[in-house]
This record gives structure tokens, C-alpha cells and sequence, in this order.
């Protein structure tokens, strides 16, 4: 049996590979080992600790989500106060501030910023008493805050402990608590699915969740946390540089914004502030500016405050991601799957940069509980890639005369009976394929980039092409007799050799193999992972289909549960389906590849491989394809379990680990070698 003491060492040796774990995970994002390994030694840690209460410490990583929930927030008076910011609107403005500060210091030369994006959530100050963490509150009216402490602990990239050994006695950082675009988005279609009510935006997701009395309920809201300034801090000499306490930061196990960067004068000011709003919507999270800080302490100190807002630092706004405008109209739009979503025709506005002129409102639940009637002044929100919706209306600017939208009873594009299951937010229409509406959906699917991926053939020819009553089904793309060099140079904006060029995209693509051609016929609910799953298990479209009403082996492949077995069921039971299959395969003369039960004997089979850097022959979506259909499976993060790392141009830190971890490297010429053997 284990003596205590053995009991205690074992303990802390677990933490600290749990603590080092998360920390990869969660803070570098670049995991070291797959999450079944994470698991299996969290969870002997807590069963440890469970079995031995008295070696519990409350920054162990089991103890983020504490015990029963709090009754109020208690308040916590700021030590220093938590300052505002202030604005800038134009690039005048910022030349304005530099040259403000250049004067004051007297100093000639451009002054070094450290220039970071400002992120639109919480702000937030957590205060760690040698090096665990103590208390976290909000900024309030920036003398005095609520206690966040039991919620801000659940946030995995927070450290309950700081890392290393050389630390401040007392340390109280400084961030922003906000929740990844991903993250909203999907918190939002669960409650909507619910028929609950969703927030406007991150930043008021985020802060919802901050104030919750239930740290179970925050656990459960993925939120993140980037580190930007400090506190009151004691027994430690800070560097002479902003940038160089975000380093810091990083090395105390802090997340830290990494499109901070420093910049010379209001000219690097300027271009910083360009080209973050050029990736502005491609970011991850929710940002509302960028913010500029004077990088040298010194300077800092010199400059001082003036009231509410330090002289150092200046927060140069974007423009608004949410605008108030007009509803002119609702339509209906029919999707693909018939689902029919209302959307708001308005007053074409400038959001954030770019025009809006539709956005959605999801479904007729959320239409109705946000009443929004034809006439009415409405807010509208974008951000990221998604599309705009309408967040709410302004109620009391309605005019009289606004009436409350119904759902129709009958589709607007064919005419046939609308159908809501009781229970489900979505109404759908019941036309199937007779529905044009649909019918275009289903083939804008079917070509798409992860179907059979036809070049040229986008959206507004597939309109022209249904509209035209040309193509009826998928397969008529590949019939000859209707897709040809003079139906196709016979339509608008279509020229003999654009036609040309189409017909040769086609023919490219009548070889497919199995998991794309089930992907592409676009039944519910199975998407690219699940039609993967499918083919490697079934290997061959018979079998599939053989197997489709059979539930207990379809719930038998992962991913799929009774309610996707049903939609294959379904799916493979209409004729029209599988009559749509025929006449790909006979007419079309499209070639359906079978997994093959050879690929097992290719090297990469059964193998992990990770990949890393860019290639030059192929995306990276290619390079996981031709790889998973050896047989081979791709996994993003590296371990010593790891078969073989390619390797492209500009490899991340895997490379290192890889070296150091003894796997086998494979540059693009030998990888392209391997794969043709
Ligand atoms: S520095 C003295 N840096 O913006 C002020 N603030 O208007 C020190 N914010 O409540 C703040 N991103 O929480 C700083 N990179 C960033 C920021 C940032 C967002 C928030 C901050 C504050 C507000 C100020």
C-alpha cells in the first residue's frame, strides 16, 4: 500500500501535468497530447483527490468550478482604479495624440506603441497572492467592482496558479473576459432551437455569463480571457516596457492577444489600424478598435493621467458592427432542407465597413418573439463571415399601422402546404425536389467546393440553369443531352469558351469517391464527417443502401444517432433519391470509388499523421482526403504516439516537438513519394 506521503507526491505530480496540459491546450492552443490521454490523468487526479480529501488545494485544476452558488455578489474596492480609455474616431485624431505626446516629452523622434486590438468584452482584474489565485472582480464604475472570483475560475485560460518561479508576491492582472464569435454563434442556435431567448452579441453573452450567481452555469459558457495590463503589483520589478510585461504575462501562463505588435509614430499607428481591419472579420473573437499605449513605463509615468483616462493611450474605434435601419419587406427564403427562414429586406446601411441590405431572423419563433413588422425601425448586427441578423426593434419608434407577419401556409416559391412538427422552431416546406427553391439549394450543395467541387459552376448559373427548367435534378448536371457546349453558351453571362471550360470542370469530376458522393447528396443532418464514417464502414453505395433501413447498423457507425439513421432511412426510401442516384451512374456516367480494402496495405494506414506548415501541390484539405482514404487518420495534435509529422513551408512549433519526440518528418518531396508507393 501507498504511504500518504507517496499518496501526496503522486497527487502533485498529476497537477502539474494537468496544469501543464491545460496550458497547451488552452492557452497556446497547440495540445501535446490527444484529449483521452488528458482525460485518463485528470481523471485519476480527482479520483486521488477524492479518495483523499485533505491533499485538495484550492488551485488544483479540479477545483475551477467550486461548490453551491452564491446569494449576491459581494463588492471589491479597486486598490488602483480601473481607468477608461479615451476615443478616437478619425486618423486625424490620432496624429493629434501622437504629436500631444511627442510635445510633452519633448521628443523629436517617432515614439515607440505597442499597438494591440481592443477586444469588446469584459473588463476584468484578478488579484493572485503568492502566485494563487485570490479574487477577481469586475471593473463596475472602476472604483468598485463585483466579486467574479467563483466564475472567473471556471475560465480554462485563466491560471488558478501562476507558472514558474519568479514571481510577485502580489500580482493583480488586467484583461478582457469576452466569448469566441464560434462559441456565441452556437450558444445562440442551441437557445433558438429551444424556443429560449438569445443574447445580442458577445459582449453582453459574456458579461451575462460573468454574472451569474451559479458557477456551474458560466462553466458551461465558453469564455476566454486575454491579458492587457497590470495592477497593483508587489516584491517584483516589472520590465521597462509595456511589451515586455505582455511577455510576461505569457510566461506566468497568461493568454495574451497575439496581433499586439509595436509600431513607430502615428504613421505605424494608421497602417496598424488598416491592417487590422482587414482581418477584423476574419478574427476569431469580437473586437471593437485598436488601442495604442506609449511602450516605455518611463514615458508613461511622465505623461500621467488627466481625469478619467490615461494621456499614454489612445482607443481608436472601428465602425460600429451594429446599426439601426429600416424594414422595407419580409420574404421567406426556402433552403435546401425546405426549412423557411424569414428575412429582413431593409434600408440598405453601412455595418462595420460593408452594406447590408438583408438580414435574417432566424426562424418564425425568434420572428415572432422579436415582433418585428414591415415599417419598423429595427437594429441589425454583423460580424465574422455570419450572417447579419436583426437583434431587436425599436419599439417605440412602430407606427401605428405596422401589422404582426404570419407564417404562410403555403411555400412561396411552389405553392405547396408549409409543415411545422409541434415542438420545432423550424417550419419547413413539404415540396421536396418539386420545390425549384429547394431544388437549386440541393444543387448549389452538390457542386459545391466539399461535393463534387465543380469549378464555375456557381450559384447564380444554377439559378439560371433551374429557372430554365433545364436541370431538374442533381444528375442532369451530368447529362449530356442537357448540359452541353450549346445549352450552356446559349445563357447569360456565358460565353463558348466559358461554356467550354465548364463542360471540362464536369467531366473532371464523374470520378468521386464514396464519402464526397454522400455528402453531396445533401441528406439531413449528414455531414462531411458522417459521410466519411459511412464510407469507411460500408465501404461501397450498395451496401449503404442495402443497410439504410436497417437503424441498429446505421447507430452502430459514430456520429450517427436515431435521428440521422432516420434521415437516411428516409432519404434512401424516396424514389426520386434513388432514381437521382441511377441516373448518375447511367446516364451520367459518373464513377462512384468504393473504399478500397487495399488501401490497408499503404504505408499510412491505421498511422496518425499531423501536418504542419503549407504545402505546395496541395490545400490542406487535400492533403487530410488523400491521407484518410489510405487509411491513414489525421490528428492535430502531436505526440509521441504520432506516426509521421509532414512537414510544408512555415512549420509551427511542431516541427521542434516532433524532433525532440523522435517522429519521423516527411518533407513534401518524400511525402508525395510515400504516397504514390
Ligand atoms: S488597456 C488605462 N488594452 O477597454 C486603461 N484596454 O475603454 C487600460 N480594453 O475597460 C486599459 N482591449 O477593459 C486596454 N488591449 C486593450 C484593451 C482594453 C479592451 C477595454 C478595457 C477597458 C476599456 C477602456
Amino acid at each position: 500500500m501507498s504511504s500518504l506521503k507517496n499518496i501526496n507526491h503522486q497527487v502533485k505530480e498529476l497537477r502539474a501535468q494537468v496544469e501543464y496540459h491545460e496550458h497547451c491546450y488552452y492557452v497556446l492552443d497547440d495540445p501535446e497530447i490527444p484529449d483521452s490521454e488528458y482525460d485518463r490523468i485528470y481523471l485519476r487526479l480527482k479520483e486521488l483527490e477524492e479518495k483523499n480529501p485533505d491533499l485538495v488545494v484550492p488551485d488544483s485544476p479540479t477545483q475551477r468550478v467550486g461548490g453551491s452558488p452564491e446569494d449576491k455578489f459581494n463588492s471589491v474596492q479597486h486598490g488602483i482604479p480601473m481607468l477608461s480609455l479615451d476615443n478616437a474616431f478619425s486618423f486625424n485624431q490620432v496624429v493629434d495624440f501622437s504629436r500631444r505626446i511627442s510635445d510633452r516629452l519633448k521628443i523629436d523622434k517617432s515614439i515607440s506603441f505597442s499597438a494591440e486590438p481592443k477586444l469588446d468584452g469584459m473588463a476584468i482584474s484578478i488579484i493572485y497572492i503568492d502566485g494563487s489565485l485570490s479574487v477577481a472582480a469586475t471593473r463596475g464604475d472602476g472604483r468598485t467592482g463585483e466579486d467574479v472570483t467563483h466564475n472567473i475560475r471556471t475560465i480554462s485560460s485563466v491560471p488558478l496558479r501562476l507558472r514558474g518561479k519568479n514571481i510577485p508576491s502580489q500580482l493583480e492582472i488586467r484583461g478582457e473576459v469576452f466569448m469566441p464569435l464560434a462559441a456565441f454563434e452556437k450558444l445562440n442556435a442551441r437557445a433558438r432551437e429551444h424556443s429560449e431567448k438569445t443574447f445580442a452579441n458577445p459582449r453582453n453573452a459574456a458579461a451575462g455569463s460573468l454574472r451569474q450567481l451559479d458557477p456551474k452555469v458560466t462553466a458551461k459558457r465558453p469564455l476566454d480571457m486575454f491579458a492587457h495590463s497590470v495592477g497593483a503589483v508587489k516584491d517584483y520589478s516589472l520590465p521597462d516596457r509595456h511589451s515586455e510585461i505582455l511577455r510576461l504575462f505569457n510566461d506566468w501562463g497568461f493568454k495574451v492577444c497575439d496581433q499586439n505588435k509595436i509600431v513607430y509614430g502615428s504613421d505605424g499607428c494608421l497602417k496598424y489600424y488598416e491592417s487590422i481591419m482587414k482581418v477584423r472579420d476574419s478574427m476569431p473573437y469580437e473586437i471593437d478598435g485598436v488601442v495604442y499605449k506609449v511602450d516605455q513605463i518611463k514615458q508613461q509615468k511622465k505623461l500621467g493621467f488627466i481625469s478619467k483616462a490615461p494621456r499614454w493611450a489612445l482607443a481608436h474605434k472601428f465602425p460600429a458592427q451594429e446599426k439601426t435601419t429600416r424594414v422595407n419587406k419580409i420574404d421567406w427564403q426556402v433552403g435546401r432542407t425546405g426549412a423557411i427562414t424569414p428575412v429582413a429586406r431593409l434600408e440598405p446601411v453601412s455595418v462595420g465597413g460593408v452594406m447590408v441590405s438583408n438580414a435574417t431572423l432566424h426562424n418564425i419563433d425568434e420572428l415572432e418573439r422579436k415582433d418585428v413588422r414591415t415599417g419598423d425601425e429595427v437594429s441589425i448586427r454583423r460580424a465574422g463571415d455570419v450572417i447579419p441578423e436583426v437583434v431587436s426593434v425599436l419599439v417605440s419608434k412602430r407606427l401605428k399601422r405596422a401589422r404582426k407577419i404570419k407564417l404562410p401556409n403555403e411555400c412561396p416559391e411552389c405553392g405547396s402546404v408549409i409543415v411545422r412538427p409541434e415542438g420545432e422552431a423550424v417550419a419547413r416546406c413539404s415540396g421536396g425536389l418539386f420545390c425549384s427553391a429547394q431544388r437549386k439549394e440541393a444543387i448549389k450543395h452538390f457542386a459545391s467546393r466539399r461535393a463534387f467541387d465543380i469549378e464555375g459552376l456557381g450559384a447564380k448559373l444554377i439559378d439560371q440553369l433551374v429557372d430554365k427548367e433545364l436541370v431538374k435534378t442533381p444528375a442532369d448536371l451530368f447529362n449530356k443531352n442537357i448540359i452541353n457546349l450549346e445549352t450552356l453558351a446559349e445563357l447569360d453571362r456565358m460565353s463558348y469558351k466559358s461554356a467550354q471550360n465548364l463542360l471540362d470542370a464536369i467531366n473532371l469530376k464523374r470520378t468521386i469517391d464514396l464519402a464526397r458522393f454522400l455528402y453531396a447528396l445533401g441528406i439531413r443532418e449528414v455531414g462531411e464527417a458522417t459521410s466519411l464514417n459511412l464510407a469507411e464502414n460500408f465501404r461501397t453505395l450498395e451496401r449503404i443502401m442495402h443497410v439504410s433501413n436497417d437503424s441498429e447498423a446505421l447507430e452502430a457507425i459514430e456520429d450517427v444517432g436515431p435521428v440521422v439513421a432516420n434521415h437516411i432511412k428516409v432519404f434512401f426510401q424516396q424514389n426520386h433519391n434513388r432514381e437521382v442516384i441511377n441516373q448518375l451512374i447511367s446516364i451520367g456516367e459518373v464513377e462512384i470509388q468504393s473504399v478500397n480494402k487495399l488501401s490497408s496495405d499503404h504505408l499510412f494506414s491505421g498511422k496518425s499523421i499531423v501536418i504542419t506548415g503549407a504545402l505546395t501541390s496541395m490545400t490542406r484539405d487535400e492533403t487530410k482526403e488523400v491521407i484518410q482514404s489510405l487509411g491513414g487518420k489525421v490528428s492535430s495534435s502531436l505526440s509521441a504516439k504520432t506516426n509521421y509529422l509532414i512537414c510544408g513551408d512555415k512549420p509551427g512549433s511542431k516541427l521542434l516537438k516532433a524532433q525532440k519526440l523522435n517522429v519521423d518528418v516527411l518533407d513534401e518531396p518524400r511525402f508525395l513519394l510515400l504516397l504514390k508507393n
